[in-house]
């Protein structure tokens, strides 16, 4: 179980802070999702549950313990917006070994299969992949370090219908062995596959209810 305790985040160069008390709870195998327009501060709060920004205050806790930043990388695996302009092996077996050179090649098979990426050649340059494709290697990477809980910021940005809906059903898929938490601005089919639903209005996480969304897609 994830739960954030009020958590602000206040830099310096900002008037206000970007998230104000922010509180959260998310279970095992649970897709959290996250809504907000541009600039709400979702980018933010994820980095924030992957150790990679420091909150100003508050508290983020995994099961009953109290985590700090170095603890919380460890925990999270964080696929960022547009993975694709972080990628740096030339090939995609480098890609996927890129920080741990030791890794077992089951344990790339096995991530690779659960992506549904398989079959690609392994030799060939991660960039020679389609936007989908590239999607699901960004997320394979961080399935072979096995993180309690996965993060996707904005997972469907950029891709067109078929795509994203290829990447929900994907993401509903990994729900069965992972924790996940998606922040989005333009969720469409996500809040279908979502267990809990947050929408960040001016620095607070306001719950909403999931089952609205899912019995109006229904009518
Ligand atoms: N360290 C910082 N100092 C000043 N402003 C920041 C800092 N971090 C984030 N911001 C601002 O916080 C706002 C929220 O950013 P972000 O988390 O990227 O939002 P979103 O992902 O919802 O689009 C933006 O206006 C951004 O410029
Ligand atoms: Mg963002």
């Amino acid at each position: 179980m994830l739960y954030l305790k009020n958590v602000v985040y206040h830099p310096p160069a900002t008037m206000t802070p970007i998230l104000k008390e922010a509180n959260l709870e998310l279970a095992p195998q649970e897709l959290g999702l996250i809504i907000g327009p541009s600039g709400s501060g979702k980018t933010t709060l994820l980095e924030i549950i992957a150790g990679l920004a420091e909150k100003t205050k508050g508290k983020i806790f995994w099961r009953d313990q109290e985590l700090t930043s170095l603890e919380l990388q460890q925990l999270g695996g964080l696929v960022f917006q547009f993975p694709q302009r972080h990628f740096c092996g030339s090939t995609i077996l480098e890609e996927l070994r890129l920080g741990h050179p030791e890794i077992l090649s089951y344990r790339i098979k096995t991530a690779l299969q659960e992506v549904g990426l398989e079959h690609i050649p392994l030799n060939q340059s991660p960039h020679a992949l389609s936007g989908g494709q590239q999607r699901r290697l960004a997320l394979a990477v961080q399935l072979i370090r096995q993180p309690n809980l996965l993060l996707l910021d904005e997972p469907t940005a950029g891709l067109d219908w078929s795509m994203r809906h290829q990447l929900a059903k994907l993401l509903a898929k990994l729900k069965g062995h992972w924790t996940l938490l998606v922040v989005s601005h333009d969720p469409g089919e996500l809040f279908t596959i979502a267990d809990r639903c947050w929408k960040i209005h001016q620095g607070h996480l306001v719950s909403l209810d999931t089952a609205m969304f899912k019995s109006q897609k229904s009518q």
